[in-house]
């Protein structure tokens, strides 16, 4: 038996599904297509380097709808891909293969030197590099906008101001900004607006629908889901999207395995952002009044204003709790060594409760007066809240907080 030509790429569309379809279906059977080789339910992984030209080579190929070459695609990804479109309603879908692939890449294809970047402060310590450090050599400049600026980007924002580079829920603090309002003031002065939605997930939040024009995800974290892959995803305008080129250039697409298993991952992600929604909201509660705790940090608790822009913009609040320790570090080591569920480990997002120090993990990049200055004290650990049972979390954590006093 002879295989098959390989086909356009446009014979491989997806079975469209009636619009009433909703989120958590969507997720299951939104990236359904024919695919050639015996029926698979499930798509194969194309562990393939490069395809063969058709045998017309010429029309197909010129209009570049045949696959060529896996650092520029390969169908593994689609599926995934169509899925993260499909659930925040953007035109157009890159995976890479990690979160900070995809920042990486948008920030470099989007940044003209001269330009003017503005960005929230304290987000992502890798992103924060990145910005600080990175983009400055190649001639643009960069303001951070921290407390009551962040709050009114309509007056902080400079004019001719390129792109503004928001994160809500903020690592690790957890504060929630106001994506519509972020979303004018860029529209206003001609800026795109990336938001990192990273700890919210689709399901918890759509910034493409509250006007940004792209976003980002660290796919490492909900979206993988089980701590066994990385990845990251852009969303957003098609014409946004054909400037920033993981292939041909920058070199960091999603390598099909690893797409494989995000498509896999995909298909409980309301079961499980549910279950970390619940258990985020569970433990957040059970600690705020112990003696050990200084202040919990959990979306929308901080003030008024907080919890009026999170019940806004946010469907659920995510699974991610930081919890200030009165007693500092050697508090902070007490409660480390009592817990007996929750491991600590930098990254999040995954079925297992995880713990981790932001002052030695994701925060490293600053300095420890804008630690202080953000309010990232020593004391302060963050939890990744997973799957398990909220009693048992819930137990784990008191009991690590007993430790702690
Ligand atoms: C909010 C946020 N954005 C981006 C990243 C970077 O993602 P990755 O580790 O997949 O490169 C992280 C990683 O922790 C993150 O927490």
């Amino acid at each position: 038996m002879t295989d098959p030509p390989p086909g356009p790429r446009r014979e491989w569309a997806f079975r469209p599904l009636p619009e009433w379809v909703g989120p958590t279906t969507r997720l299951v059977h939104g990236a359904r297509r024919p695919e050639w080789n015996a029926g698979a339910v499930v798509p194969p992984i194309y562990q393939t380097s490069t395809f063969r030209f058709p045998p017309d080579r010429s029309e197909a190929a010129e209009r570049g709808a045949v696959y060529h070459y896996s650092r520029n695609e390969n169908p593994t990804l689609e599926p995934p891909a169509e899925l993260l479109r499909q659930l925040e309603g953007g035109e157009a879908v890159r995976l890479f293969a990690s979160g900070m692939g995809a920042i990486s890449a948008a920030l470099l294809s989007l940044v003209r030197a001269g330009d003017t970047v503005v960005a929230l402060r304290g987000i992502y310590g890798g992103t924060t590099d990145l910005l600080r450090n990175t983009l400055p050599r190649f001639g643009a400049t960069v303001r951070e906008l921290s407390g009551p600026e962040a709050r009114t980007p309509e007056t902080a924002m400079p004019s001719g101001t390129r792109l503004a580079v928001l994160e809500t829920p903020s690592n690790p603090l957890l504060e929630v900004h106001d994506i519509a309002r972020w979303a004018r003031a860029a529209r206003a002065i001609g800026a795109v607006l990336l938001v990192d939605s990273t700890f919210a997930t689709p399901l918890n939040q759509r910034p493409l629908e509250l006007g940004a024009d792209l976003v980002v995800h660290s796919a490492t974290k909900y979206l993988g889901g089980h701590s066994d892959l990385t990845a990251g995803a852009l969303v957003g305008r098609k014409s946004l999207l054909e400037r920033i080129d993981p292939a041909s250039s920058f070199g960091a697409p999603l390598d099909p395995f690893a797409a494989f298993l995000l498509h896999r991952s995909l298909k409980t992600l309301a079961l499980r952002v549910g279950r970390q929604n619940e258990n985020g909201r569970r433990v957040a509660d059970a600690v705020k009044d112990h003696p050990a705790v200084a202040r919990v940090h959990y979306p929308g608790r901080a003030t008024a204003e907080q919890e009026a822009i999170a019940a806004r913009q946010m469907t659920g609040r995510g699974g991610m709790v930081s919890i200030s320790l009165r007693g500092g570090i050697p508090a902070v080591e007490r409660f480390l060594d009592r817990l007996r569920l929750v491991e600590i480990a930098a990254s999040l997002g995954g079925v297992e409760s995880l713990v981790s120090m932001p002052r030695l993990s994701s925060q490293r990049f600053l300095t420890p007066e804008e630690r202080h200055e953000l309010g990232i004290d020593d004391g302060l650990v963050r939890l990744s809240l997973g799957i398990e049972d909220p009693d048992d979390l819930v137990r784990d954590v008191r009991d690590a907080l007993d430790a702690a006093r």
